[in-house]
Parts: structure tokens; C-alpha cells; sequence
């Protein structure tokens, strides 16, 4: 992996990937170079509060935090830039890829790439503001694999430093098959550089997809990562994953602010993602806690597994991944 180090970004991941996590795998296992903001939106005339707490740069120290936004009105991609900007930000991402259905259908994230004279303005208006870079993630379209053909030429507008790509359209949601074939064509067509992002589990498959597209300039994992955080730490340690999950515990605990109901429920919901090895029964206990002593103690127990795992994992096989 060393040998042809190219720079891993951690995807955004709404309700997963915020800085209460980003900040704890960067101090337990680390091995991102950047990450992205899950999307921050308008919402009533404003920017909502809780995504510019988020990207708040004391939240995000010691990390490179690339912040994203999701619009289709021009004055609200706007009043967002004009948020980070004020922040300090200059660079930011803009989101063409999100699928889900109330957004999308209101020709935001994917459902925009159905309306390339909506990405024109949006691109126009974006493109007038000085002292910032733009990024783009996206998917092949919305509702036709070859949508891209008509937005890669708007992109001119915006000068990306680059475009990550999710190979899938907006209407397979995360289901189907990734479409290699058109991610290959957009590779070749692009004079932007072009980032892949889909389905990497490991160390190995990112180096799969470095041999396949040398000329991707870096690759972005999501799920995978939040099922692994130490997928990029070979040597870490059977309790770094407590370590994690405890800096998880601690953030929540301080963060959200809505009773204890509603921390457990947040914390079950990493579950959903995170080492998803876990047993059913294990997972069953977590999913059944009502209160945070309950969790606590079905979450130790599921993570004294994980322990015992990597704890009997033969060296060798440690050896195998570097
Ligand atoms: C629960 C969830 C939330 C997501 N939130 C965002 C988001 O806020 N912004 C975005 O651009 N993509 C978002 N995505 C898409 C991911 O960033 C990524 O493109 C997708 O999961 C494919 O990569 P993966 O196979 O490595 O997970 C989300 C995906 C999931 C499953």
C-alpha cells in the first residue's frame, strides 16, 4: 500500500461520520488524509445550527475536514459558503450524489444531475465566489447511467479540484450493482481528477483499485470504514476498538443534549454500522438497552469479543494484510 500511496479520503456518512467520530479514529487509529463533512443544508432561511456546530474548526482540530454542502438554490449554496467561509474554510464539496428520496426528488444531490440547467447556475453562482475551491461528489445520474455526460461539461464552470464518484445512479439508492463500465468511460472523459468511491472493504481492495486506475487521484471509503475504523491500522491493538467506542461514549455524552434516551438510541444506531461481525446475540442485547448502564454493559460485552478475536488472531495472518 505504501508503494503507491495515493490519498485515502473517509466519506461522508450522515448520522455516522461526525466530528465526535472523525475526531475519535483519527486518535485511535488514524490513516485518513481527509475527511468529508456529512452534507449541511438550509433549512427555514437558515444553516442549520446543528451542521455548523459540526464543522466548527475547534471540533475538528489536528484533522483536514473538507465541509459539504447540499443545495439546489443558488442563495443557499451561498448563504453556506459564505458560513464556512467566515469559519475559514476554502475549500468546499458539493453534493450531487445524495439518493434519498425526499431530497433527491426535490432536485437536490443525485435528482439534480437530472437538470444540468440547475447545476449551471448552481455552478455559476458557486463559481463567482472569490478564495474558494470546490470539490464535487456525485454519481453516474439520477435516473440514467450516462446523465454524467451532460454535467462533466458544466464542470468547467467550477474548476473542481476533483470529482469523487459513487458508480451507481441516484435511483438504485445503495442497492445494485456498482457500474464499473461507466465509471471507466468517466475516468477517460474527465480532465478533472477523478476520485473512486464504492464498496472498499479493505486495504486490499483499495490497492485493487490503485492497480486498476493508476490515473485515480485518490479513493474514498465510507460504510467500510465505519465498519472498521482501524481498517488503515495494521498494528492496532484488540482495545484500541473500546478505546474508540468509549471517545464515541464520552462525545455523544457531551454533545447531544437530549436526555439519555436519546444518547442510547444514538449509540445503538452505530451499531448498525460498526463491527458488523458482531454477534447476534450480542447485538441483540445492545439493541434491547434502555438505559445507558444497560448499553454499557451489552456494548463491553461485544467489544471483549472483539477483543478476544483479534487477541487469538495468528500472527501470520496479521503479517498477510501489510
Ligand atoms: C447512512 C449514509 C449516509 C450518507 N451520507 C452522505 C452524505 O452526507 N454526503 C454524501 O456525499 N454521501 C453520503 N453517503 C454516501 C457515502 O458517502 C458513499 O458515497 C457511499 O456510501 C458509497 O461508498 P461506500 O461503499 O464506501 O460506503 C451516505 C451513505 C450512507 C450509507
Amino acid at each position: 500500500m505504501d508503494n503507491n500511496k495515493i490519498p485515502v479520503l473517509a466519506a461522508p456518512l450522515q448520522g455516522v461520520t461526525d466530528n465526535v467520530w472523525r475526531m475519535a479514529q483519527h486518535a485511535v487509529f488514524g490513516g485518513v488524509d481527509a475527511y468529508y463533512s456529512p452534507f449541511m443544508r438550509v433549512e427555514h432561511g437558515e444553516v442549520r445550527r446543528k451542521d455548523l456546530r459540526d464543522v466548527d474548526p475547534e471540533r475538528n482540530a489536528g484533522i483536514t475536514l473538507i465541509p459539504q454542502i447540499l443545495a439546489c438554490q443558488p442563495d443557499h449554496a451561498l448563504m453556506m459558503v459564505d458560513a464556512l467561509q467566515q469559519m475559514g474554510y476554502h475549500r468546499i464539496d458539493i453534493n450531487l450524489g445524495c439518493p434519498f428520496p425526499p431530497i433527491a426528488l426535490h432536485r437536490k444531490g443525485s435528482g439534480m444531475l437530472a437538470y444540468p440547467d440547475l447545476v449551471e447556475a448552481l455552478f455559476k453562482a458557486l463559481a463567482a465566489v472569490d478564495g474558494v475551491e470546490y470539490s464535487v461528489k456525485m454519481r453516474l445520474g439520477w435516473d440514467r447511467n450516462d446523465q454524467w455526460r451532460d454535467v462533466l461539461p458544466l464542470m468547467d464552470l467550477l474548476k473542481p479540484v476533483n470529482i469523487a464518484v459513487h458508480p451507481r445512479i441516484g435511483k438504485q439508492q445503495y442497492k445494485g450493482e456498482l457500474d464499473i463500465e461507466q465509471f471507466e468511460a468517466m475516468l477517460t472523459a474527465s480532465p478533472w481528477p477523478m476520485i473512486y468511491n464504492g464498496s472498499l472493504r479493505s486495504v486490499e481492495d483499495i490497492e485493487g483499485v490503485i492497480s486498476r486506475y493508476p490515473t485515480v487521484a485518490a479513493v474514498m471509503v465510507g460504510s467500510g470504514l465505519a465498519a472498521n475504523p482501524g481498517m488503515f491500522a495494521p498494528d492496532a491493538k484488540p482495545d484500541d476498538y473500546r478505546r474508540f467506542h468509549d471517545l464515541l461514549v464520552d462525545g455523544y455524552t457531551q454533545q447531544l443534549n437530549g436526555g439519555e434516551a436519546q444518547l442510547v438510541r444514538h449509540l445503538q444506531d452505530i451499531w448498525q454500522t460498526f463491527l458488523p461481525g458482531t454477534g447476534h446475540k450480542l447485538f441483540k442485547a445492545i439493541r434491547k438497552s434502555r438505559t445507558i448502564e444497560q448499553y454499557e454493559n451489552a456494548a463491553a460485552a461485544a467489544l471483549a469479543d472483539v477483543e478476544n478475536a483479534l487477541s487469538s488472531k495468528p500472527e501470520d495472518e496479521t503479517d498477510a494484510t501489510e
